[in-house]
């Protein structure tokens, strides 16, 4: 008979919970450190999260055990589970209360949380905004009277197809509002699983080795029946073609051009300052010239602290002129020097992921997963207000 212990796991969808509640465990992260440098499990505090490298683990088991904190629950955490495992399971051979994070980090990357977006009783949508939590990414599902759209969707298709089929609906057209550089879009491939036209603005999309629809400045995007109103507003910036999407005139799916404490950053495509101007007159001339009461939803977020109390990340037009950075009173010039000088380093591996997004070369399930490793890095590095 084995006298191994029996390792508890919990699964990301639980960690999540427990991190959102106020409950985080403590997290033992066995991977190597540069790999830990590039990715964590944000949300915590500093003295609730150590990496200690799994070999180093072997080496020095009682050094490492004296690190780790008694009287807490620990989680531990690898790339996909396997040595967090096995470091759990020394851990509860010495009396700590252990569990092993499920599927490891490439399943923290894959988890995604489903919230409804609050609108009033009469609205004749609704809005979904999905979270995929490690890489902070946001996309949208709208539906109304038993029609869907997906907007942004990342690669994980089922996600939408199960939340349209959960609400009676079917999935009728998806939108991208921009090329996304930093993960794989899902796009294209519902159009090919379901037949549905997929939409991208041209400038964006030239090249592309699939058909597309160019989402055209002032477009009306079909829904349902048609009561719902979605206007496409070209707002360039972050990418030529970036496109964000007015509904009903109270929401604002800004893709990565406008960020609840920041901006996409518009370096991407190597042409910094003239994308740069472009977002200028984007945030001035078109943006900030809508009502207060807006809702923007983007497609990303930097810090889980954007995550409001109903767990959807948001704001209004007007909370963002008063905290986002961006909208301190600048001139142009200004603006470019204060957005230029504040651009992170661009992941090389952007180039490949854009190359996907436009059907130039295809991934295998590894190296899809190899390229989406990570947080995104869309945002420009703002300090946000106090
Ligand atoms: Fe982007």
């Amino acid at each position: 008979m084995s006298d191994s212990p029996v390792i508890d796991e919990i699964t990301p969808d639980e960690l999540y919970q427990d991190i959102r509640r106020g409950r985080p465990p403590f997290i033992l992260d066995v991977r190597n450190e540069d790999e830990f440098a590039n990715w964590a499990i944000d949300g915590l505090p500093p003295s609730s999260l150590l990496n200690i490298p799994y070999f180093v683990f072997l080496e020095d088991e009682a050094g490492c055990l004296e690190k780790v904190p008694r009287g807490r629950d620990v989680t531990v955490v690898c790339a996909k589970g396997g040595s967090s495992a096995f470091v759990a399971s020394i851990l509860t051979r010495h009396g700590i209360r252990a569990r092993n994070l499920q599927g490891g980090m490439i399943a923290w990357g894959d988890l995604h949380m489903t919230t409804r977006v609050a609108s009033p009783p009469e609205s004749s949508l609704t809005l979904f905004q999905i979270n995929r939590v490690g890489k902070r990414c946001l996309s949208y599902v709208i539906l109304s009277d038993g029609e869907a759209l997906a907007i942004d969707p990342a690669r994980y298709l089922d996600w939408y197809t199960s939340l349209a089929q959960a609400q009676q609906a079917r999935l009728t057209r998806v939108i991208d509002t921009h090329l996304h550089a930093d993960h794989l879009s899902g796009g294209p491939g519902l159009t090919r699983a379901l037949g549905i036209p997929y939409h991208i603005c041209l400038d964006d999309a030239a090249g592309a080795q699939f058909p597309y629809h160019s989402l055209e400045d002032g477009a009306h995007v079909a829904l349902g029946s048609s009561v719902v109103e979605i206007i496409a507003l070209h707002t360039p910036g972050h990418t030529p073609g970036s496109t964000s999407l007015l509904v009903n005139e109270r929401y604002l799916l800004t893709g990565d051009t406008l960020f609840v404490n920041s901006i996409g950053r518009p370096d991407l495509g190597d042409k910094a300052e003239e994308w740069a101007q472009l977002l200028y007159r984007t945030l001035f001339d078109r943006i900030a010239r809508l009502p207060d009461d807006v809702l923007i939803l983007p497609a990303h977020y930097s810090d889980v602290t954007e995550i409001r109390q109903d767990g959807i990340v948001a704001t209004t037009l007007w909370e963002a002129r008063q905290r986002n950075p961006v909208f301190e009173r600048r001139t142009e010039t200004q603006f470019l020097e204060y957005v230029l000088s504040r651009l992170p380093a661009q992941p090389p591996i952007y180039h490949e992921i854009r190359r996907a997004n436009l059907g130039r070369i295809v991934l295998d399930a590894e190296h899809a997963i190899a390229a989406e490793l990570g947080p995104n890095q869309c945002a420009a590095a703002l300090s946000p207000k106090a």
